[in-house]
């Protein structure tokens, strides 16, 4: 089975509380180690960044479960292709909240240092990713 890598942004929902956070996580993590998925998610209060990388079905079908989550809304699909090895392979999920985020690593990915995912090219959001590897939880 192909190894696939999907990255997407999407915006805090209205049914979110910043509980919510924890209990994500720990359903991700939950449900991608039984389905070999790895990746990472970043979080800033406003929006999110994630990156699920696993066999073809498996991603695909977790994307699916994703899309219909309320906690979050407006789903952009920045980048779905074939890789030849994973860039987070340690980690079922991967987590960076807004205070571990560096403007410095948003600024050289970016065309501000704000985090805008919607505003990245999907290259460069797994370029920012990749830097940010050091920082999760
Ligand atoms: C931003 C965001 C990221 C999520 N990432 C994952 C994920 O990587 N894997 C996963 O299984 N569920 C993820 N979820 C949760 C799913 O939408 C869904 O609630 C969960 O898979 C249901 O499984 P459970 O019944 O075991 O909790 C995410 C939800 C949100 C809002």
């Amino acid at each position: 089975m192909f190894l696939v890598r999907l990255i997407y942004a999407s915006t805090v929902g209205e049914s979110f509380k910043p509980s919510d956070i924890e209990s994500i996580l720990r359903s991700a993590r939950k449900n991608n180690r039984q389905h070999g998925i790895t990746g990472m998610l970043c979080f800033n209060s406003r929006y999110f960044l994630q990156c699920l990388e696993g066999s073809r079905s498996a991603v695909n079908d977790c994307f699916s479960l994703i899309q219909t989550d309320t906690r979050h809304r407006s789903l952009m699909l920045l980048s779905y292709g074939e890789i030849s090895q994973r860039a987070f392979s340690s980690w079922e999920m991967a987590y960076v909240s807004e205070q571990a985020m560096t403007k410095r690593s948003v600024l050289q990915f970016s065309t501000k240092d704000a985090f805008d995912p919607y505003s990245m090219l999907g290259d460069s959001a797994l370029s920012l990713l990749a830097d940010f590897r050091q920082l999760a939880e």
